[in-house]
């Protein structure tokens, strides 16, 4: 007699069994993640129905022609920076975002390129019906393309029509959250059918050799299984970040088994869909007070690409015990290392201030080369003058006070000179460049010495 299916619980968070329901997972610490469901297999019974094997055939490191050699271009040069250098036949993609932040109009736009190039491009939408897909396009201005598009949700009729003439060779699936599998009773969206989900469609992509995207919505509140549980699954993985009250979006990659993982894709969302933008620092650096006080400009890197932003500081006498620290686009950690090291090397205390530190731009920055930039900001602001306008600042403070030489010095260079730039505030250990130098540089050694950069206070 068959034994009967067992249940188990599944955590929503991180996707990891457990025989028994607990009010935290083991696993990830979340609080009440854990749900039920049926026919999901208990931890430790995998290995009792175990077969007996074949033997599988080896295979030589050595091959001539691998996938990723014979990439092809998305049609979106920012996609194919980030992806690094275009999407391989037979990889499988995801993109994360939160809802609303632009995920169906790039793909469809992508979708649109490759499809108006000759290749075959499908598109399942389980989320939006054909009318609305379409009137996207038409407002994207891509109706005309010869796009494939199918609305449903049911993994069997994806993978009938999938395996219903030629490979296409890009296969969009919007979004994995929404699919559902026959004989899984759990409800979409759950951690067991997401899975399940994902891997049929990984597989199929594998194995016919088309390029597979999957769009996963990031949610705050954990009702639905998050991207996260099908990372592994895939080759690449791209987040879609950005404001909603800034145009911009920007595609960051965080695993990519075809190419580097720093490079960003700059988009901004207009009327007509999104714009990419190829000089991104005109973007960050847009009608900057640069009279204001606290205002500092960062050249900073990301991958390769040059990017210029304002930070901003203000610095107010707190009226509070404990005074207040707060930070946008940049880490919180970081800004209380540097009041700390301001305080105790370079003599000047925000003990009795509110802090506050903004990225123009809504742009998240994690380089530590942005040290140098705040701490200028911080100053200019606690001191209450301006810095002179046509300075960037660059450089990594370590806790001794030392001002630390960062990457890449002569590309920040450049572009701080080519954005109007006359003068750099620098490690004084920064490398010279191959050519004569296109901004006049201030070297530092200390974080003391930025003192000497500030202006003299009004009278
Ligand atoms: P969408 O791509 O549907 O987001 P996602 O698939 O990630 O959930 O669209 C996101 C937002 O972009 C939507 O609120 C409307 C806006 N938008 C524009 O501003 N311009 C456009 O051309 C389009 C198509 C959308
Ligand atoms: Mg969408």
């Amino acid at each position: 007699m068959p034994r009967p299916a067992r249940n188990a619980y599944v955590c929503q968070n991180c996707g990891v069994t457990a025989a028994r329901w607990t009010g935290r997972c083991t696993a990830c610490n979340e609080w009440n993640s854990l749900v039920e469901e049926v026919g999901a297999t208990p931890p430790g019974s995998g290995l009792a129905t175990a077969s007996k094997g074949r033997v599988l055939q080896l295979e030589s490191l050595s091959v001539a022609d691998t996938p990723a050699m014979r990439r092809f271009s998305s049609g979106s040069s920012e996609l194919d920076r980030v992806t690094g250098g275009g999407i391989v036949p037979g990889s499988a993609l995801l993109i994360g975002g939160e809802p609303g932040i632009g995920k169906s109009t790039l793909l469809l736009e992508v979708a649109a390129r490759l499809a108006a190039a000759g290749r075959r491009a499908l598109y399942f939408s389980g989320e939006e019906a054909a009318a609305q897909v379409r009137l996207r396009a038409e407002r994207l201005g891509v109706a005309s393309a010869p796009v494939a598009l199918a609305c449903d949700s049911n993994l069997a009729n994806i993978l009938a029509t999938l395996n219903d003439g030629p490979a296409p060779d890009l296969v969009i699936v919007d979004s994995i959250q929404t699919l559902w599998v026959d004989g899984l009773e759990a409800a979409p969206g759950t951690v067991a059918q997401v899975r399940a989900a994902a891997h049929a469609l990984v597989r199929f992509a594998k194995a016919s050799g088309s390029a597979l995207v999957l769009v996963g919505h990031v949610t705050k509140d954990g009702q639905i299984a998050g991207p996260k549980l099908v990372e592994h699954m895939v080759d690449t993985v791209l987040y879609f970040e950005g404001d909603r009250g800034h145009p911009y979006r920007i595609l960051r990659a965080t695993k990519n088994r075809f190419g580097a993982t720093d490079e960003i894709g700059v988009f901004e969302m207009a009327g007509e869909g999104l714009r990419e933008v190829a000089n991104a620092s005109e973007l960050f650096l847009p009608d900057r007070q640069a009279s204001a006080p606290g205002s500092a400009v960062f050249a900073g890197i990301e991958g390769t690409r040059p990017i210029l932003v304002e930070m901003q500081a203000l610095v107010v006498p707190s009226g509070l015990g404990t005074p207040r620290r707060a930070v946008v686009g940049w880490d919180s950690n970081r800004l209380a290392m540097l009041l700390a090291v301001l305080d105790a090397r370079a003599g000047v205390s925000f003990a009795a201030q509110d802090v506050y530190l903004n990225v123009a731009g809504g742009l998240k920055i994690s380089e530590p080369a942005a040290d140098v930039a705040a701490a200028a900001a911080l100053l200019s602001s606690i001191r209450n003058v301006a810095l002179a306008a046509d300075r960037v600042f660059m450089g990594e403070i370590a806790l001794s006070g030392a001002v630390r030489a960062v990457r890449h010095t002569p590309l920040r260079l450049k572009e701080a000179s080519k954005l109007g730039f006359k003068a750099a505030v620098l490690p004084a250990a920064a490398e010279a460049g191959a050519e004569r130098d296109p901004l006049q540089r201030r070297g530092l050694a200390h974080v003391r010495d930025l003192l000497d950069v500030l202006p003299p206070p009004p009278p």
